[in-house]
């Protein structure tokens, strides 16, 4: 059994004391409202201790949105994966089209900071997904599968345990279009195909999938009623209790 797991990716939004102010908040309507699936949210760098702070002692997932790809040294600017893990953090969203559209991360940059978290002993939720370009012209199997295999080159099956795949489709990102539930079964149901491939049936089976893009209160019960959708990486809707805790309570 797949246990859902749903995400708030904070992007470049709350300062860390909102931040702070508002996980204390959340921790405690989770604790109040009995949410039983996996909640994660993932704060600004600067915002992390602070948020940490403010869920203490709450199931919620603290992560990283992005990290570096090398340990230490002379990269102005990045944050290397032992300062997350000292500041509190264990999982990295990576591979965000984001910070692949603007910041010029490739499949292969991606994947090397795949493999270096993994190495640090963190857990990775995997972003892929296409453009509208891409689906328009009918490329959507072939832009998953290079982002998947090559994302997830020189991964070992038992670190495969410690992989999220949110897909993504860019199209959907903060536009209101949010891809139909059958949409998204069907790219799910394309990417657990796809990592049986290259694992197993067992490896894909167990593989957690995410889908991101649009989700809020309004469309969350009708995408996790999909077979091959698990959770959800959600953006704009994770930003306040009001919109948020509704999504992580889809199911009460
Ligand atoms: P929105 O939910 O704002 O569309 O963002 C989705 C996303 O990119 C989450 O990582």
């Amino acid at each position: 059994m797949r246990k859902a797991y749903i995400a708030g990716n904070w992007k470049m939004n709350l300062t860390p004391s909102e931040g702070a102010r508002y996980a204390a908040e959340l921790a405690a309507a989770v604790k109040e409202a009995g949410v039983d699936c996996r909640v994660m949210i993932a704060p600004a760098f600067v915002a992390i201790p602070a948020v940490v702070e403010a869920v203490k002692g709450s199931p919620i997932i603290v992560a990283a949105q992005n990290m570096a790809n090398h340990t230490s040294g002379a990269y102005t600017g990045e944050v290397a994966p032992a300062m997350l893990k000292d500041a509190g953090v264990k999982t990295v969203i990576l591979g965000h089209s984001e910070r692949r559209q603007y910041y010029g991360e490739t499949d292969e940059i991606i994947n090397s900071k795949v493999i270096l978290a993994l190495s640090e002993g963190m857990d990775v939720v995997l972003c892929v997904g296409e453009t509208l370009d891409e689906r328009q012209g009918g490329r959507l199997e072939e832009v998953l599968s290079r982002q998947i295999k090559v994302g997830l080159k020189d991964v070992s099956a038992e670190d495969m345990a410690r992989i999220t795949i949110a897909y993504e489709p860019v199209w959907a990102i903060g536009t209101g279009m949010t891809a139909t539930p059958e949409d998204a079964d069907g790219a799910h149901s394309f990417i657990r195909a796809t990592v049986a491939s290259l694992y197993s049936d067992d490896i894909a089976k167990n593989l957690i999938i995410q889908y991101g893009g649009s989700v809020k209160a309004g469309n969350i019960k009708a995408l996790m009623a999909k077979e091959n959708v698990d959770g959800a990486l959600v953006g704009g809707a994770s930003l306040s209790l009001e919109q948020f805790l509704p999504i992580i309570t889809y199911n009460k």
